[in-house]
């Protein structure tokens, strides 16, 4: 009788560090204040959209999504899938620095881009992904 006892506490005990574990992996990536302060340093134009379009298409693409959605290809492979970035909810929460941020730095699964992509080439991927605003 002891011995079920422990099994069911113990089995209890698993499934909430599970749930928090997954909790955990549900956060809202928060990032300082002053990162988030940062403007976009550069004016959106046709050319800007164009060259964050074709950068999104290249780098994000497998993962966000064409539309941003968060349902590319390589979300099959990778948890936790990334978040719709497409809703007025992500688009409002996050500011442009924000956004440069996130790029800059990245958060598994998601690679850093600092060193993949220029800041100009990273902030006119922040003025194309306002442009996948849904609502
Ligand atoms: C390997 C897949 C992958 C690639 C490639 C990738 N991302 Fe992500 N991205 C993610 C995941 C997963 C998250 C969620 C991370 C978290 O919050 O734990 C994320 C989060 C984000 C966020 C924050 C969303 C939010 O609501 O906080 C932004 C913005 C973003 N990515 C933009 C980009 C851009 C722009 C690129 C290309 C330059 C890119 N990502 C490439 C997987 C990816």
């Amino acid at each position: 009788m002891q011995k079920l006892m422990v099994a069911a506490v113990g089995v209890f005990l698993g499934s909430v560090l599970l749930t928090a574990a997954q909790d955990q992996v549900q956060e809202i990536w928060e990032v300082p204040e002053e990162e988030r302060a940062v403007e976009n340093p550069i004016a959106s134009d046709d050319d800007v959209l164009a060259e964050g379009q074709r950068l999104y298409e290249r780098n994000c693409r497998m993962c966000h999504g064409e539309t941003g959605l968060g349902d590319g290809p390589a979300t099959a492979r990778i948890k936790p899938a990334p978040r719709d970035i497409t809703t007025a909810d992500a688009q409002d929460r996050m500011t442009d620095g924000e956004m440069f941020y996130k790029i800059t730095v990245g958060k598994r699964p998601m690679r850093e881009f600092e060193s993949r992509l220029t800041e100009d080439e990273r902030w006119s991927v922040v003025h194309y992904l306002r442009t996948l605003r849904a609502g």
